[in-house]
């Protein structure tokens, strides 16, 4: 069977008005099936955001193509994506916001919040539903914007660096109850980050973007089964694979300076 996601020899340049070309991505190459989850590592700056805004049709390849079960599909998204930034909407409860992307597609208010409603306890929520941002912590904040993305029902949920700004311990918290949320419901993810251990913790399969302009510069395969626990941290598997893309990531940085 055809994969649910491919990326197939993408590149992206931008042209600026005076005709200036930048090229931000070169040549990446992905796959995910359906249930897997993989993640993109890669230095600041490689082009990571901009695969993202490729994945969410945000934007077209110059190069190469994105498709969907081997087929490229106009007007139907198929991807649900959380961008870098939380954008809660600061004057909107908790159900409003995570309802936001259910009520742009079409559904009516009472619907959307009825929808929230039923996944607030797994989104660890519970009792929260009129709450406003400024009440919230870092972490739940993080948590309603998952939730404004996963209900979207899309085939494939794109996540860029949705922990990223949080504190050590919440970062941790959060990593262990996704990866028990995308085993449980068989989630397909692709997830932007600059953690490594985020990334073995919660992946089958990691890419390491080289400088821009991006292309793939390793694919690294983990074996153990998810959802993973902090007990993984100890493992031969991730010692090993956590010192492997720490090796893949400073040479991209150290050749980004060169450069
Ligand atoms: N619309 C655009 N026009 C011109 N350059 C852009 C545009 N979007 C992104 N870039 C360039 O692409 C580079 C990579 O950006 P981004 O994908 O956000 O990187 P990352 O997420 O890996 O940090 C940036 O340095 C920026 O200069
Ligand atoms: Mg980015």
């Amino acid at each position: 069977m055809k994969p649910l996601l491919t990326v197939d020899h993408v590149a992206k340049s931008f042209t600026a008005p005076d005709g200036r070309i930048t090229p931000v991505i070169a040549d990446i190459s992905l796959e995910l099936a359906a249930g897997e989850f993989i993640s993109v590592v890669g230095p600041s700056g490689a082009g990571k955001s901009t695969l993202f805004h490729l994945l969410a049709e945000q934007t077209s390849p110059t190069a190469g193509a994105v498709t969907f079960h081997g087929e490229r599909r106009a007007g139907q998204p198929f991807s649900a994506y959380m961008p870098q930034k939380d954008l809660l909407l600061p004057w909107l409860s908790v159900q409003d916001n995570a309802g936001i992307g259910l009520e742009l597609s079409g559904m009516r208010r009472r619907d959307a919040r009825r929808r929230i409603a039923e996944l607030l306890p797994t989104f660890r929520l519970e009792g929260r539903a009129t709450a406003l941002p400024f009440e919230l912590s870092g972490g739940m904040r993080q948590r309603v914007a998952l939730l404004r993305t996963v209900v979207q029902n899309r085939p494939v949920l794109l996540l860029d660096e949705p922990f990223g700004a949080l504190d050590y311990l919440t970062r941790t918290e959060l990593q262990l109850w996704l990866s028990q949320l995308c085993a449980r419901d068989g989630l397909s993810v692709v997830l932007i980050t600059h953690d490594v251990p985020e990334a073995l913790l919660l992946s089958d399969r990691v890419y390491v973007l080289s400088n821009r302009p991006a292309t793939v510069r390793h694919v690294l395969e983990q074996q153990a089964p998810r959802p993973r626990d902090l007990s993984f941290l100890e493992t031969a598997e991730f010692r090993h694979n956590e010192r492997l893309l720490l090796d893949e990531l400073t040479a991209s940085t150290r050749e980004g300076l060169a450069a």
